[in-house]
């Protein structure tokens, strides 16, 4: 059994403190992406981890034990970086086996180890090629391989596919995916992509400023955000926040429409933020919202379109077939249904569920 248990974990550099009591609980086989923007202390989590970095307090649990104390070797966690360090001038193979440097094995075993690592991750035809004549996508792969070798409880990724190129790293999310399906270990991936996030994950971790927002499936998260934060950082293009306050039974907008949002009571009065998603956010006659497009994107199915209503820049789907232009004036409508409730000034939803 390994499941990993993160307890109020703490990071400080000097007097800086980095992360602030992060808890994580992360099932046996379960893939787990962190995700947040620059500087909110993924990279620092995945390092305490793997052992790279010192646990300045709290404990890293894995399968019942604290490792805090363990060197990163005897944790039995392999770690793919950005920076994929694969040695240029050994082949394929030897760089594969690296990875076995330190195990107790006969050659003819960690061969045949290697043997079997290419076969699953389709590299068998290049194991005697050095680095300089693969592709970055096949050098990603040899890295990734370093790591499955000593077949580990645990796979920790820190942004491995940020330097290929967009084509390449769609492919190599679909690989990670399979792998992941494959081998059937508990992975733990970081990144700032939120695509890559909602595409990998069977749960998210969003983190910012050191601090976990939310912890869900791709579907929990992007249906019941906790906050504003959540709401804007996952989906793209990014949440539509419109300024309103509870009224009766209604939501008033900020330019007085009035929206009717089903099971929500709140006190008359109440500054709000209502959060509505570019998708739900769509052409209609009578809709509550009219503004002028300022910039229209045709996408081929939708059109994207931002529309300045009364001063307020919003995000909009329009029809792909008779796509509207830059200057055109449009009429939105929204459903109370597809509304997210959030406190004005914590930003925290208002919503159960
Ligand atoms: N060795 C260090 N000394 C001091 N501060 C550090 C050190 N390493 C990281 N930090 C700080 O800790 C915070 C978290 O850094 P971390 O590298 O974990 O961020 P990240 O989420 O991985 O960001 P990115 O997406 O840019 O990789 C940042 O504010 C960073 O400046
Ligand atoms: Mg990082």
């Amino acid at each position: 059994m390994s499941n990993l248990i993160l307890r109020d974990l703490v990071k400080r550099y000097g007097d800086v403190e980095v992360l602030h009591s992060i808890n994580l609980d992360v099932a046996e086989g379960e893939f787990v992406v962190l995700v947040g923007p620059s500087g909110c202390g993924k990279s620092t989590t995945l390092r305490m981890i793997a052992g790279l970095e010192e646990v300045t307090d709290g404990a890293v649990e894995i399968g019942g034990r604290v490792v805090n104390n363990l060197e990163p070797k005897e944790r039995n966690i392999a770690m793919v970086f950005q920076n994929y360090a694969i040695y240029p001038h050994m082949s394929v193979r030897r760089n594969i086996g690296f990875g076995l440097k330190t195990a107790k094995a006969t050659k003819a075993e960690k061969n045949a180890r290697i043997d079997e690592v290419a076969g699953i991750l389709g590299m068998t035809e290049l194991l005697e090629r050095k680095p300089a004549q693969l592709s970055g996508g096949q050098r990603q792969r040899v890295a990734i391989g370093r790591a499955m070798v000593r077949d580990p409880a645990v796979f920790l990724f820190d942004e491995p596919l940020s330097n290929l190129d967009a084509q390449l790293r769609t492919q190599m999310r679909l690989e990670i995916k399979k792998l992941h399906s494959r081998v059937g270990k508990m992975m733990i991936f970081v990144t700032h992509d939120q695509v890559e996030a909602m595409t990998l994950a069977d749960r998210i971790v969003i983190m910012r400023d050191g601090h976990i927002q939310q912890v869900g499936t791709p579907a929990e998260v992007y249906h019941s955000p906790a906050n504003t934060f959540v709401a804007q950082f996952i989906g793209a293009p990014a949440m539509n926040l419109l300024a309103a306050e509870a009224s009766g039974d209604t939501i008033r907008l900020w330019n007085g429409a009035e929206v009717a949002v089903p099971g929500v009571t709140l006190a008359d009065g109440r500054k709000i933020q209502l959060g509505i998603r570019p998708e739900d956010l769509t052409e209609d006659p009578g809709g509550a919202l009219e503004g002028r497009i300022t910039v229209a994107e045709p996408l081929g199915a939708e059109t994207l379109v931002y529309v300045d209503v009364g001063g307020q820049e919003i995000t909009a789907t329009a029809s792909g077939r008779n796509p509207p232009k830059a200057g055109d004036m449009i009429r939105l409508g929204l459903s109370g249904t597809d509304a997210h409730l959030f406190d004005a000034d914590s930003g925290i939803s208002l919503r159960q569920g």
